[in-house]
């Protein structure tokens, strides 16, 4: 995974120069084309490059390459956020149900992003469930990881839940692989969850899943918490 992020994020680099040069042109020419035809072929290439940039940029934050913002982020809030976007993306069959029961939840890190990661979550979640169904987010605290044993401090975990059609061991085994999707072209990029594992591996945390087929799925993101007097994690989440 960690040559694939870098080889990932070498081209990825490049080729977002690129487009910007692509979306530029196409853009004058859209202003400047007096034939609708011409024009018309300029919107085409602009939205063309313009999804091409929003893959680059996920592949990116799979590669850890996209610079990483540096607030105090309330997890709270920022799954209200993702909940308001959300009611407006899922039809009236799919309940959204919220227990936020972490007594403290604030981490340190890029908000957009992190907030990048839950819709994310939760749009896959949706998508696994086209008949309807109950996505919910929970969150409470947890003990630091086995892998970060001995870092002492208290986690936050955020799980994301459906009750949708869940997933095999085989999918399950490449689900963060960049560009790997079970779902029909034009329908999904398989970047979604590349670019969540590169999010949350930049926060210092972990992501799992719990799946199998029919019985629904759980993600679970675990953060370190920001403690009140924790200056040493905003110089780890700074360093980079
Ligand atoms: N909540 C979920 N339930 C069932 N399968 C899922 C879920 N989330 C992800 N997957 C599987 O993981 C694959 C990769 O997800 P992702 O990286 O977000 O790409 P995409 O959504 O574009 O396919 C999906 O195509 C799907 O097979
Ligand atoms: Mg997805």
């Amino acid at each position: 995974m960690e040559a694939l992020g870098q080889l990932a994020g070498g081209i990825a680099h490049d080729f977002n120069n690129h487009l910007t040069a692509i979306l530029g042109c196409a853009d004058m020419l859209r202003h400047r084309l007096q034939d609708p035809a011409l024009r018309e072929m300029a919107d085409v290439i602009a939205n063309a490059a313009g999804r091409s940039s929003e893959l680059t940029h996920q592949l990116l934050t799979f590669a850890r390459k996209s610079p990483l913002g540096r607030t105090e982020v309330d997890v709270h809030e920022l799954i209200l956020e993702v909940t308001s976007i959300l009611k407006r993306l899922v039809d009236g069959r799919i309940a959204i149900q919220l227990r936020l029961d972490a007594p403290a939840c604030r981490v340190a890190g890029d908000a957009a992003q992190l907030h990048n990661a839950l819709l994310n979550l939760a749009i896959n979640a949706r998508d696994a469930m086209p008949d309807g169904g109950l996505l919910t987010f929970v969150t409470e605290l947890c003990a630091a990881p086995a892998s970060e044993e001995g870092s002492g401090g208290r986690w936050v975990r955020i799980r994301v839940e459906d009750t949708g059609g869940g997933m095999g061991e085989e999918t399950r085994k490449r689900l963060f692989e960049p560009f790997f999707t079970t779902k029909p072209s034009g329908r999904g990029t398989g970047m979604g969850l590349a670019a969540v594992y590169g999010t949350v591996a930049r926060h210092r945390g972990i992501v799992q899943v719990s799946s199998s087929p029919g019985a629904g799925s759980a993600f679970v993101v675990a953060l370190p918490l920001l403690e009140p007097d924790d200056l040493s994690r905003w110089q780890d989440v700074s360093r980079e």
